[in-house]
C-alpha cells in the first residue's frame, strides 16, 4: 500500500527513484509518480496509472539531471486511480511537491478553509490539502519548508508519512510520519540521504537507517547532519540502526513469481525461525525464547491472552489460540484488530495482548495494541519485519525471522507465525508446568523434522498444478476443516480469493450442514483438509454428505490413508505429524493450489488487483 521513495545527494536521482519504487511494488498500488528538482531549481513531475514501468516509460523523455527527488506508488483511498490523483501533488505556486501515505481525516474542513483563502484543488485527494496548507503557512508566516511542515501537521488529523520538497532549495527533503511507516537511509560518507516506506529501496545503498516515530519531522539536507523534531516538543534524539535485510530475499531466485519462491522457501526459513530457539539438549529437546525468559513472571501468571491481527495473521492467531489453550491452559481470544480497536473492550488485570503481523505496519493492528496498552495490557508482538512500528510499540515479543515476504498473498509468514506460536506455547507451557514433558519433547522433535516434511509436500507440486486446472472454471469453492485445520480451511479460501478472484469460503466442516450445503452441486469444488487426527472419522461423514449431493471433492490426507482414497480420487498427501502441527503441512498444498489456479488464469500472482501487502490505512 502506498510506497514512498526520496533522495538528496550527488547522484542522478531518477534511477534511484524508479528503482526504489520497483522494490516497493510488492506493497500493492494502482498509479505512480515522481518529482525531480535540478540544481537550478527546475522541478519536473511525471505520473502514470498502472505499473511503475509505465512511469518509467514516461520519464524516458526526462533530461533533468536533478539530484533531489521524491516518488510514490499510490493505492487509491480518496479519488479514483488516475494521473491527476497520482502523487506527487504540487502546491498552487508550483514551488512545493508532496508524496503522502495515509489518510487525513479532516481534509474536507481544511480544504474549505483554504478555498476561502483563494486556493484551488486539482485532484480529489486528501494529500493535495497538505501541500496547499504548507504553502499557505509558509506564505503568511514567511517561514521555510521545515517550519511550514511542522505547523501544518499540527492541524492535520489522521495518519501520514510524507515527503515534501521545495524547488527553491534543491538539496532538502522534509519528511514526517504518524501511524504510517517511513525510514531514512543515512548515506555512508558523502552526505546523501534516502527515504523510503521500508528498508528495501535503501538497503543497496547504505546499511544505516533511522526509523521515524509518530509525529516526528526529519529535516534532511545533503551534506548536513540529519535533524529530527517532534511536532509538539521540538528537537529529539534519534538512533541510527543497522538495516537487517537479506538482499537475496528481494529477488525471485529463478522462480517465476515471488509467491512460488516464498512457498518453496518455507523449509529453509522455518529452520531460520527455529534456529537457536529449538535445541537438542540432554537427549531431548528444549525451546528457548528470550522474551518468555525475560517476562516469565508476567506470562506465567497471565489471566488470559487476546490475540489481535488481520488477514492471514488472524488465521495464524486462530491456531495460536488452540496451541496456547492446549499447552498452557490459559483462556485465549482471537480478535480482528479492526474490530477490537473500536470495541468497548474489557482488559482484565494480568491480561496479555499478542499482536501478530508480518509487516509490523498494519494500521488496524497498530491501533489495536494502542487501545490495549491504554487499558493496561502488556503487548507481546509476533512480528516479521524487524524494526517495524508494531515491533517497536510492543512491550516485548518474538521476531518470526523468515525474511522479507514480497508476494501479496502471504505464505511463509503464516507458517513462520504458527511455528513461533507453537514455540511460545510450548515454552510457556513448560514454565507453567501445564504441558506433559513427553508431549513437549515429542512436539519439539517434530518441529525440527517439519522442514523436511514440507519438502515432501512440495514434491507434489506437479500433481497440484494438474489438479488446479479444474478450479479455473469454478465460480465458487468451499474449504472445509475441523479442529486444528479449521483455520487452514479459512486460509486456503483466502489464498484462492486473493489471487484467483474465485469466491471461496472456509467453514468448519460440521457447520456446513447449517447453510453452505445448499450450495453444493457438481460445479462446486469442495476441498477437505482431513489429516488423520481425532476428528478424522467425523470429517469422513462430512465428506459423504457432500458426495451424496454430487459435490466434487478434493482432500488433503495423511500419507497412507487408504480409507479416504476409496471415496476421493483427488488427494494430496501430507506426512504424519502431531495434530497440533498439522496446519504447517496441510496449508502448503493449498498455497500451491491457489498459486497454480492464478497462473492458469493468467493473473498477476504477486500483485493481485486491489490488494496491498502492507495495509497502512484503516
Ligand atoms: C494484507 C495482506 C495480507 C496480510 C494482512 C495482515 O491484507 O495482503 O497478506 O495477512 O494484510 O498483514 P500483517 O502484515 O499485519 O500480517
Amino acid at each position: 500500500m502506498c510506497g514512498i521513495v526520496g533522495y538528496t545527494g550527488n547522484r542522478p536521482v531518477l534511477p534511484i527513484l524508479i528503482g526504489g519504487l520497483k522494490k516497493l511494488e510488492y506493497r500493492g498500488y494502482d498509479s505512480a509518480g515522481c518529482a525531480i528538482v535540478t540544481g537550478e531549481g527546475r522541478m519536473e513531475v511525471y505520473k502514470a496509472t498502472g505499473k511503475v514501468a509505465n512511469l518509467e516509460d514516461k520519464t524516458r523523455e526526462c533530461n533533468n539531471h536533478g539530484t533531489l527527488g521524491i516518488a510514490h506508488t499510490r493505492w487509491a483511498t480518496h479519488g479514483v486511480p488516475s494521473v491527476t490523483n497520482a502523487h506527487p501533488h504540487v502546491s498552487q505556486s508550483g514551488n512545493l511537491a508532496i508524496v503522502h501515505n495515509g489518510i487525513i481525516e479532516n481534509y474536507a474542513t481544511l480544504c474549505e478553509q483554504l478555498k476561502k483563502r483563494g486556493y484551488t484543488f486539482k485532484s480529489q485527494t486528501d494529500t493535495e490539502v497538505i501541500v496547499q496548507l504548507i504553502e499557505y503557512i509558509m506564505t503568511i508566516r514567511d517561514c521555510d519548508l521545515a517550519a511550514g511542515v511542522l505547523s501544518a501537521l499540527k492541524l492535520c488529523i489522521g495518519a501520514y508519512a510524507i515527503a515534501v520538497i521545495d524547488r527553491r532549495n534543491p538539496t532538502r527533503i522534509v519528511a514526517a510520519r504518524k501511524s504510517s511507516p517511513l525510514a531514512i537511509g543515512v548515506g555512508e560518507g558523502n552526505g546523501e540521504f534516502f527515504i523510503a516506506s521500508d528498508a528495501s529501496p535503501i538497503a543497496e545503498y547504505t546499511k544505516k537507517i533511522v526509523y521515524l516515530n509518530d509525529e516526528e519531522v526529519a529535516i534532511i539536507e545533503k551534506g548536513k547532519e540529519l535533524q529530527v523534531e517532534n511536532i509538539r516538543t521540538g528537537s529529539v534524539d534519534f538512533e541510527i540502526k543497522d538495516i537487517d535485510l537479506d538482499l537475496t530475499m528481494l529477488d525471485k531466485g529463478g522462480f517465476p513469481h515471488f509467491m512460488l519462491k516464498e512457498i518453496f522457501d518455507q523449509p529453509a526459513v522455518l529452520k531460520d525461525c527455529m534456529r537457536g530457539r529449538v535445541i537438542a539438549a540432554d537427549g531431548g529437546y528444549r525451546v528457548i525464547l528470550s522474551a518468555v525468559e525475560q517476562h516469565k513472571q508476567k506470562l506465567v501468571n497471565a489471566s488470559r491472552f487476546t490475540i489481535v491481527s488481520c488477514g492471514t495473521s488472524w488465521h495464524a492467531g486462530l491456531i495460536g489460540k488452540q496451541l496456547i489453550e492446549h499447552f498452557c491452559r490459559i483462556h485465549t481470544e482471537v480478535a480482528y484488530a479492526s474490530e477490537y480497536r473500536y470495541n468497548d473492550i474489557v482488559v482484565d488485570p494480568g491480561e496479555i495482548v499478542i499482536a501478530i503481523s508480518q509487516s509490523g505496519e498494519t494500521a488496524d493492528t497498530l491501533a489495536a495494541i494502542e487501545a490495549a496498552r491504554e487499558r493496561g495490557a502488556m503487548v507481546f508482538g509476533i512480528v516479521n519485519s524487524v524494526g517495524s512500528s508494531i515491533a517497536r510499540r510492543a512491550d516485548t515479543g518474538t521476531y518470526v525471522h523468515i525474511g522479507q515476504e514480497i508476494g501479496v498473498a502471504s505464505t511463509k509468514a503464516f507458517t513462520g507465525q504458527v511455528t513461533v506460536l507453537a514455540m511460545f506455547a510450548l515454552a510457556l507451557g513448560m514454565e507453567r508446568g501445564s504441558v506433559d514433558p513427553a508431549e513437549y519433547n515429542e512436539v519439539l522433535r517434530e518441529l525440527t523434522l517439519l522442514p523436511d516434511k514440507i519438502e515432501r509436500v512440495l514434491q507434489q507440486n506437479d500433481k497440484i498444478r494438474d489438479m488446479a486446472r479444474t478450479f479455473t472454471y469454478a465460480r465458487n469453492c468451499l474449504y472445509l476443516g475441523r479442529g486444528w485445520n479449521y483455520p487452514v480451511a479459512l486460509e486456503g479460501a483466502l489464498k484462492l480469493k486473493e489471487i484467483s478472484y474465485i469466491h471461496a469460503e472456509g467453514y468448519p466442516a460440521a457447520e456446513m450442514k447449517h447453510g453452505p450445503i445448499a450450495l453444493i452441486d457438481q460445479d462446486m469444488p469442495v476441498i477437505f483438509i482431513a489429516p488423520h487426527d481425532r476428528l478424522y472419522h467425523k470429517i469422513i461423514s462430512n465428506m459423504q454428505e457432500v458426495i451424496s449431493r454430487k459435490g466434487r471433492i478434493f482432500a488433503i490426507i495423511t500419507e497412507n490413508d487408504h480409507t479416504i482414497r476409496k471415496i476421493c480420487s483427488d488427494v494430496i498427501e501430507i506426512p504424519e505429524t502431531p495434530a497440533c502441527l498439522s496446519p504447517l503441512l496441510s496449508v502448503v498444498p493449498l498455497q500451491l493450489l491457489s498459486y497454480h489456479v492464478a497462473v492458469a488464469k493468467q493473473l498477476d500472482v504477486d500483485q493481485p488487483r486491489n490488494l496491498a501487502k502492507s495495509v497502512t490505512v484503516e
